[in-house]
């Protein structure tokens, strides 16, 4: 059907984005992940996530279009340069000066995927948690990542949009089975019994749950030699 997941092409656009990267793997947004429009990147979140057109969305895709040359539209890979919304100490993705900031990468995602021991979900407070502990072992890695409130701001959102778009957005509740496919093969877990969510995800309940995220975040400092944010336009 027109939502069936399908491996992109070799010649499809993909990028650091697991969320994007699913919409067009699904055909929500278009499969050569090329030709991306403000209203074609807002249309295919509330189609494939339930997702609404909130304030935040319409920032982060007009954000987005910073990436690109182009007037209107950007392709999934040129979300990738760095410092405009890409960032170091991703979740799933190296940082641009260790070598690959597009591709999933197994070692790095195993502190989201080996964490909340014990339970087969993930929540706002392993969440935090995992966002500390890839600050901590990056750190450690490449001493020059670049970590200021701004990098903690949209990671917090990153880490949001998993728990809620996958998980449940009241609760911040999200099973790790379904997570771990959505990173690992950027696919929506229908078959293992994922559903779109039925409670549209707005500014108001998307806001309570990076709060809650921002809470159980107990200590943190800019770090790095750059400590002040910054934005790179293409
Ligand atoms: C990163 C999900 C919408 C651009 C991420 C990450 C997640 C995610 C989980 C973190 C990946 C990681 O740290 O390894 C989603 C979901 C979305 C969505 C579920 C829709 C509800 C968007 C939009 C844009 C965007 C609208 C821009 C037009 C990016 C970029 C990154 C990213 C550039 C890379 C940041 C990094 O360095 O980790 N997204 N996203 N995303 N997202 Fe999205
Ligand atoms: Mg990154």
């Amino acid at each position: 059907s027109a939502h069936q997941w399908q491996a992109p092409l070799l010649t499809d656009s993909r990028g650091p984005c697991p969320g994007l990267n699913t919409l067009a793997n699904h055909g929500f947004l278009p499969r050569s992940g090329r030709n991306i429009t403000i209203p074609i990147v807002l249309g295919a979140i509330q189609d494939g996530f339930n997702f609404q057109p909130t304030n935040l969305m319409r920032m982060v895709a007009k954000i987005g279009l910073l990436t690109t040359d182009n007037a209107d539209n950007f392709a999934l890979k040129e979300l990738a340069l760095h410092g405009t919304i890409e960032h170091d100490v991703s979740l799933s993705r190296n940082d641009l000066a260790i070598g690959d900031n597009i591709h999933f990468n197994e070692t790095v995602f195993a502190t989201l995927k080996n964490s909340n021991p014990g339970a087969d979900y993930y929540n706002t407070t392993s969440a935090a948690q995992v966002l500390v502990q890839r600050l901590a072992e990056d750190s450690l890695i490449n001493p020059n990542l670049t970590n200021t409130i701004k990098e903690l701001t949209v990671r917090i959102i990153e880490s949001g949009f998993y728990l809620s778009v996958i998980g449940n957005v009241t609760t911040g509740v999200a099973p790790k089975k379904f997570v771990q496919t959505f990173f690992e093969q950027e696919r929506l877990p229908l078959e293992e019994g994922w559903h779109r969510s039925e409670v549209p995800i707005d500014d108001d309940n998307f806001n309570n749950l990076t709060n809650a995220i921002g809470v159980a975040i107990t200590e943190w400092a800019p770090s790095g030699p750059i400590v002040c944010p910054w934005i790179r336009l293409q």
